[in-house]
């Protein structure tokens, strides 16, 4: 798919579908439907006056053939009497479905037709780029091609036109758009591929190769290193598998080198079967996504050099299968995090905290200006807030107040969590200083965080994302995600989040 940003063209221009937009007013009693484009609204007055087109938000009405304003389709996208950038982003989304169903495929967008001030031009630019980019994601590698439909295969070329295309605020906007699509949709590959096919490894040499002319550097370290590291969280998850653990270290120098990092770390968990404390086997398949929180973090950082921005980052990427081969750690088993603190193992199921406690070590041994990390990490995150939200926790109101300010721009939806010390004392070991299970009833997700935590160095603003129920299939809320595959949540709002801080 390509798009483009153009002025409007001074002849008429030639597409085969052109999209206008329809909005209500009020006057007096009656709604009023208006139409951006005067000759559309014209040939179209008899849909208006019978109500087939109403206006209302979200409402996408093709009208075919209909060869008006130099175009041969025309999809009329309705905004009602006020639309914000999310609602313009689920409003491509309607469109591009649309657009699918009509065999064409180049397609004019009237932009000017809903952008009423300068001011918020650039967010509608981007949040109609973004539906259109996020919603041509199709993970499709695996099938065999054969009975791909001839007019699929075409490529579509969408035009967005508006007065103030050459508005450097905008043009930016535009691109940043293309550039956080283009990394959403590479997150949300790494999440699609399944276990065999995305092993730690093959991990590993996706970032290798995706990071190459960006300036990123990357690092990836192997089980013997993980090892000498003193990694006993990671390596002692990756023991009862038979595929190799990696570390990924992922560094990008936008700003002076004196310039503290913010550092995001993501749980790469390529599949998770429980262990030997096994899951069950209904939706087990569904644990492929288990590294969702590596893949998100990797196209963060990919974002942010690709944006250029003046800001010094690192990702951190432990990855490892968790499986309960003759190795396994067993439930009962100790072992000791890079920071000397050791933990038992109650339940090898909940497993992500283990691997994530030596890269929140290493993490804080980058003296970061704060730390992020992602998780699929507890199925409690899930029933607390459904696929809707994405539940953060940090106890450092700064950093909550930049949280919900970048998740506020990118239209992300965040909620923040109760985090304290009783989630603490909960975490509490018998036979070491922690235990990877709580001791209380419920909170699961809190008490999740709490051990997350004993491994932050104290005074780093830290913040823990949940997205165990907003990682994928999410599509049924949000029409520009796969209905059932990865969503790539929050590399979005990380990446507000690093702007706040270039
Ligand atoms: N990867 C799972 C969490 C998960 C479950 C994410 C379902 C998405 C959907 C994690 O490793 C896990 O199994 N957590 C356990 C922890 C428990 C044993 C304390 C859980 O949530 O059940
Ligand atoms: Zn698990
Ligand atoms: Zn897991």
């Amino acid at each position: 798919m390509k798009i483009d940003l153009n002025k409007p063209s001074q002849k008429e221009s030639h597409t085969e579908v052109l999209v206008v937009f329809s909005s209500t007013t009020k006057k007096g009693k009656n709604e009023v439907v208006k139409l951006s484009n005067v000759v559309v609204q014209e040939s179209l007055q008899s849909s208006i006056d019978d109500k087939t087109i109403a206006g209302k938000a979200q409402e996408v009405t093709l009208f075919r053939d209909l060869y008006v304003a130099g175009s041969r389709h025309v999809i009329v996208a309705g905004v009602g009497s006020k639309i914000d950038a999310e609602g313009l982003r689920q409003l491509a989304s309607a469109v591009y479905s649309c657009v699918k169903t009509t065999k064409a495929h180049t397609v004019l967008v009237d932009m000017d037709g809903v952008i009423h001030s300068k001011k918020e031009a650039g967010h509608f630019v981007q949040a109609f780029t973004e539906g259109f980019g996020l919603s041509a994601y199709d993970f499709d590698e695996l099938k065999s091609k054969k009975d791909k439909k001839e007019e699929d295969k075409k490529e579509y070329h969408f035009t967005l036109s508006t007065k103030l295309a050459t508005d450097a605020s905008v043009k930016k906007a535009f691109h940043e758009a293309l550039v956080l699509t283009e990394c959403v949709n590479f997150s949300r590959r790494l999440g699609d591929l399944p276990g065999n096919l995305m092993t730690p490894a093959i991990l590993a040499d996706e970032v290798v190769h995706a990071v190459k002319g960006t300036g990123i550097k990357a690092e990836v370290w192997d089980k013997a290193r993980i090892k000498k590291e003193k990694m006993g969280g990671l390596y002692g998850v990756s023991q009862g598998s038979h595929q190799e653990p990696r570390f990924i270290i992922m560094r990008y120098n936008g700003a002076a080198q004196s310039k503290k990092p913010i550092v995001y770390v993501g749980k790469g968990l390529t599949f998770d079967s429980g262990g030997i404390s096994i899951k069950p086997s209904a939706g087990m398949e569904e644990m492929k996504y288990d590294m969702c929180g590596g893949a998100n973090v990797i196209g963060t950082i990919l974002a942010i050099a690709k944006l250029k921005l003046k800001v010094n980052v690192v990702g951190l990427i432990p990855a490892t299968e968790n499986m309960p081969g003759g190795s396994a750690t067993k439930p009962g088993d100790v072992h000791t995090a890079r920071n000397g603190k050791t933990f038992e193992i109650n339940n090898t199921d909940a497993e992500g905290r283990l691997i994530l406690s030596d890269a929140l070590c290493y993490g804080s041994e980058q003296k970061p200006q704060l730390m992020i990390d992602a998780a699929t990490l507890t199925g409690a995150m899930a029933v607390a807030l459904g696929n809707i939200h994405t539940g953060y926790f940090t106890r450092n109101e700064a950093l909550h107040k930049k949280i919900s300010t970048a998740a506020e721009t990118s239209g992300e939806l965040t909620w923040r969590m109760p985090l304290c010390d009783f989630h603490t004392k909960d975490m509490k070991g018998t036979y070491a200083d922690l235990s990877n299970m709580s001791s209380g009833k419920g909170a699961g997700s809190a008490t999740a965080a709490a051990f997350l935590e004993q491994f932050v160095e104290e005074g780093i603003p830290w913040a823990h994302f949940d997205i165990a129920g907003t990682a994928w299939a999410t599509g049924g809320r949000f029409p520009y995600n796969p209905k059932k595959g990865a969503s790539g949540v929050m590399v979005r709002t990380f990446v507000q989040i690093a702007k706040l801080f270039a």
